[in-house]
């Protein structure tokens, strides 16, 4: 027997979503899931008790918890009783929430299990806060067994009335989507599930630090299931969003090992899942709890090398920073070309061969920045420097693209780095030549952009991320330097020459 038919929630969906277009959804966070991944996340709970009571937090037409409750209607394990309780505030979609609930009591009723399902049209971060505020006199909250959840996806207004209520409740997050899952987990009884898809950004940076380790600390880890294909998962709503769909216990020991898989779609019968220990996908040490995804061989032997590589950014005294000039907020100091008191304006257009090559001609990009009293805080003094570009493009084959900035090549004393760039120093003045291009080079390997994509989703490359890499010794990376000569050598000899250096760390 099933929830007949869930299939329609397809055609709910298209139909939703050619009646209002991307930007009046995006700006409720409304991308509905296809019913072959709701029943996919249904599948990932345990149900081991014979009553549950399932949470659907922005829940749409309700396609999550209906095929929960498909599963539960079709499957072998005898229920007594559902009961469902769906928040959702968005008034174009409850008559459909409403329909789906409907015929979920069909089903039950049909099915003899007992069914009790409850919409509560409001907004669901004040009426989580309500259910678990802690306190003197706060009331123990009702509990849930099961939460499912495909939240909405919205930066949080550092002014809203939502910050207010979350910070009240300590739960420091920016985005709605992870205020969702951090309530859903609280709202959950010892034992109780969790199942969400969401978009992979909270496994690393510092914006989601505070709820990933909430989230890895109130709950046991189960699976993590990654889409390879950015497009193909929600078909016909563009969601470029890398996204994965996660399963995690309130409460109990932390989880030996956690099954990761992957699928390009929603082909999930070609998934194949892997048991990988806790302690590879997030590092003991890691005080920022970043969660790293291995989902083959040649990952693991990835995270092996880069294990090798021992020092951090801080041990050999450099950091890295984003380029500081906001072009847009220097606009009158902008010159299309060098003139008399201007100095260079990198751009990551200036990248030629590993090296910046300035000025450029096409003329899309300024060229200069007038040096001035109020620019002079945003330029740095001429000397050797390894850059990183701070964003690639979907189809481009690396996320970590870097390049040198030599100052022998360009005549100046000072020099801007936009902010589409992140640049390597030492206290804010330049590195010795091999440096610079020893850490070029190692940026620009295939080893040091794999291990990058085991925890970043993102086609963006932060300086934080870049500080939490391992990178080799010093005189490692001086040796690295002197291959570099005048252009970066092509990819396959950069991947020999930091091959060695692996070997050499035995
Ligand atoms: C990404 S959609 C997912 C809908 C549904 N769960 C599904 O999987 O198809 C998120 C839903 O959350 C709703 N939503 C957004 N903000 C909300 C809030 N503060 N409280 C309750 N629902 C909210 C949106 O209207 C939208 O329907």
């Amino acid at each position: 027997m099933t929830v007949a038919p869930l299939d329609i929630l397809d055609r709910v969906r298209k139909s939703l979503n050619a009646d209002a277009c991307r930007h009046e959804r995006s700006s409720i966070g409304q991308f509905l899931t296809p019913v072959t991944i709701a029943r996919f996340m249904a599948s990932l709970f345990q149900w081991e008790s014979e009553h549950v009571r399932i949470l659907d937090a922005g829940a749409g037409t309700g396609v999550l918890f209906a095929a929960c409750v498909d599963a539960l209607v079709s499957g072998k394990q005898r229920m007594l009783s559902i009961e469902v309780t769906a928040y959702e505030n968005n008034g174009r979609v409850l008559p459909h929430l409403k329909d789906t609930m409907e015929r979920c009591k069909s089903g039950c009723k049909a099915a003899g299990i007992s069914f009790r399902g409850e919409i509560r049209a409001e907004d669901f971060v004040r009426a989580g806060i309500a259910l678990v505020e802690e306190g003197l006199f706060a009331v123990e909250g009702e509990r849930f067994t099961h939460a499912i959840l495909n939240p909405p996806y919205m930066k949080i207004n550092g002014q809203s009335v939502t910050r207010r209520l979350l910070d009240s409740e300590g739960i420091e997050v920016s985005n709605l989507y992870a205020a969702f899952v951090w309530l859903a987990a609280r709202m959950l009884e010892p034992g109780g599930e969790l199942v969400a898809i969401t978009p992979r950004s909270f496994c690393n940076g510092p914006y989601f630090r505070r709820f990933r380790i909430a989230l890895l600390d109130m709950t046991s880890l189960q699976r993590i299931h990654v889409f390879e294909s950015r497009k193909k998962i929600f078909g016909d709503d563009e969601v470029l969003q890398e996204n994965v769909i996660y399963h995690a216990v309130r409460g109990g020991p932390k989880p030996r090992c956690v099954t990761v898989s992957s699928s390009e779609g929603v082909d999930f019968h070609k998934t194949i899942g892997r048991a990988v220990p806790f302690e590879c996908v997030v590092l003991p040490d890691d005080r920022d709890a970043f969660i790293h995804l291995a989902m083959n061989d040649t990952d693991d032997l990835v995270m092996k090398r880069m294990g090798g590589f021992a020092m951090s950014l801080y041990e050999l005294g450099l950091d890295v920073s984003t380029g500081p000039v906001v072009d847009f907020r220097v606009r009158e100091y902008l010159r299309p070309v060098p003139e008399q008191g201007t100095m260079p304006l990198v751009y990551p257009c200036h990248f030629q061969n590993g090296f910046v090559s300035w000025p450029v001609g096409s003329g899309k990009k300024p060229n200069a920045i007038v040096s001035s009293a109020q620019t002079r805080d945003l330029l740095a003094t001429a000397g050797y420097y390894a850059l990183t570009k701070r964003f690639s493009a979907k189809e481009e084959r690396r996320r970590v693209v870097a390049a040198v900035y030599d100052p022998h090549r360009i005549e100046a004393p000072l020099v801007g780095f936009e902010n589409h760039l992140n640049y390597f120093h030492s206290r804010g003045q330049g590195l010795s030549a091999d440096l610079a291009k020893g850490l070029a080079l190692y940026l620009n390997s295939s080893l040091f952009d794999q291990y990058f994509r085991l925890f970043s989703g993102h086609t963006q490359v932060n300086a934080t991320d870049l500080r939490k890499m391992r990178y080799p010794y010093r005189e490692q990376l001086m040796r690295l330097g002197r291959h570099v000569k005048d252009r970066m050598p092509d990819q396959e000899t950069v991947d020999v020459i930091v091959q060695r250096e692996c070997e050499n760390n035995g």
